[in-house]
């Protein structure tokens, strides 16, 4: 709820610009340093957020929201080979790799919006499908509400949404084996790749505020969203499933 305002949230480390530059400035190693410190979770997780989607060979419109280097794109060519793949980043950096990935290996076919997805122009009641994979936890509760919104307006009628994002686990055990690797296994990983473990360090802050996908999940179902809680591995991940009514 908006009365709910977390204290944090009024830090400028929410301020959608700090977060551009936080990305651009890890755009040099995130794919590598995301794949090697999750175990290949991360990739496996991109697969299982995708399930709750009917696989089809329709020519349905999918936007992947926050798409960064485009690291859920084969995945979901994968389960929906004829589909026409929109996506929208605003970090430079990050698409300087995803335009590459769309020109290498997706023969330029993927839309890729430079935009704010705070400040969208995309179409309205437009997509069959929105996606998202590991973009909502740098996002404070107002922002949350924003993004829910912006689902909702670009959405078809009967339009589906998934989102997924790491998460802060709530057995105890299995909090402090993840913080230990988060906090401190991810930015050494950082550290090796790009030479400032900081920016990690960072990513760590943002999960262990976000918490999980739960009050998200609320504030979905507050803007008239059919949205449910989907945990994966324990809690290490949570997400967002549903549709437009
Ligand atoms: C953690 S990365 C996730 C990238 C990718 N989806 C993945 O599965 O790994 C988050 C991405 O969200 C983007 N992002 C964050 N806030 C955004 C905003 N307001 N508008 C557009 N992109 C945003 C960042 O630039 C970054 O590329």
């Amino acid at each position: 709820m908006l009365s709910e305002i977390r204290k944090e949230d009024n830090l400028n480390e929410y301020d959608p610009e700090f977060i551009r530059e936080l990305f651009n400035r890890m755009s040099g190693s995130y794919e590598r340093v995301n794949y090697i410190t999750s175990f290949g979770f991360s990739l496996r997780w991109r697969r299982q957020f995708l399930k709750s989607i009917d696989k089809t060979t329709e020519p349905i419109k999918i936007i992947d929201l926050m798409t960064g280097m485009g690291e859920t794109w084969v995945p979901i060519r994968e389960r929906f080979p004829s589909a026409e793949l929109s996506t929208l980043d605003y970090s430079e950096g990050m698409l300087v790799h995803a335009n590459h990935k769309n020109k290498k290996s997706f023969s330029g076919k993927v839309i890729i919006h430079h935009q704010d997805l705070l400040k969208n122009s995309l179409p309205s009641d437009h997509y069959d499908v929105v996606l998202s994979a590991f973009g909502l936890k740098t996002f404070n509760s107002q922002q949350v509400v924003r993004l829910a919104e912006e689902i909702k307006r670009i959405l078809k009628p009967g339009g589906k949404f998934s989102l997924i994002e790491v998460s802060s686990p709530d057995n105890a055990m299995l909090h402090a084996l993840y913080k230990l690797h988060l906090k401190h296994v991810v930015p050494i990983c950082g550290k090796l790749f790009l030479g400032n473990p900081q920016e990690y360090r960072m990513l760590w802050k943002y999960t262990e505020r976000f918490g999980n996908s739960k009050s998200a999940v609320q504030q979905f179902r507050n803007t008239g969203l059919n949205a449910e809680y989907v945990s994966y591995f324990g809690g290490c991940a949570t997400g967002i499933q549903g549709n437009k009514l």
